[in-house]
């Protein structure tokens, strides 16, 4: 790795760590939010719980994934984690976008449906969010031994190419 960028991973790491937080506290938070929305309180009640979920969703919850993704991305080649538990980890966080991308359009439905849309109840979407946290957490902490799984090389080793582009020398 680079020198100059080895003090960084502490800094880049923490970034990840708090934009993580964000993301699945509020994807926690999320179905219980969508589970107010009743449609016997009244306009008002109804009007504000709409507000915040849907402030919630798109100022925390997405620009906190964002900030997670890209400093994750980034940890990956000052770490270089190219090892088997890195891949698992990786499936466990595609299933949690997953979850992301099922609450915001039960965030849709609820906004957009005409008449009355009952979101379900929240312990099916939790479930959702839980199983890949805890996958993830499971793999990037206990890094377990997964060499007896067979992984293309391509995502083990370097290949030695070069991008068929010119990119600037750091
Ligand atoms: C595309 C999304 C993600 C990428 C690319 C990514 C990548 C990484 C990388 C490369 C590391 C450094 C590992 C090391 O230092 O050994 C890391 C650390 C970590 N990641 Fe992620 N990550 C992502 C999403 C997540 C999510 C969603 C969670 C939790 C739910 C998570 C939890 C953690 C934790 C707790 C650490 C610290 C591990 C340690 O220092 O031992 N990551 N991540």
């Amino acid at each position: 790795m680079i020198d100059w960028l080895l003090p960084l991973v502490p800094l880049v790491k923490a970034v990840h760590i708090v934009g993580l937080c964000l993301w699945c506290g509020g994807l926690v938070a999320l179905p219980f939010m969508l589970a107010r929305h009743d449609p016997v309180v009244s306009q008002d009640d109804f009007h504000r719980i709409r507000k915040a979920t849907h402030f919630t969703y798109t100022l925390c919850v997405t620009p906190a994934a964002v900030v997670a993704v890209i400093a994750g991305a980034w940890l990956i080649f000052m770490r270089e984690t190219f090892q088997p538990w890195f891949y698992a980890k990786l499936f466990f966080v595609m299933l949690l976008v997953g979850a992301h991308a099922w609450t915001g359009h039960m965030l849709v439905r609820v906004g957009e449906t005409k008449g009355r849309f009952q979101p379900r109840a929240p312990y099916l979407p939790l479930l959702a969010v839980l199983v890949p946290v805890i996958g993830i957490l499971v793999f990037v902490l206990g890094k377990p031994d997964l060499s007896w799984i067979q992984f293309p090389s391509v995502l083990l080793e370097p290949m030695g190419r070069s991008l068929p582009f010119d990119v600037p020398r750091l």
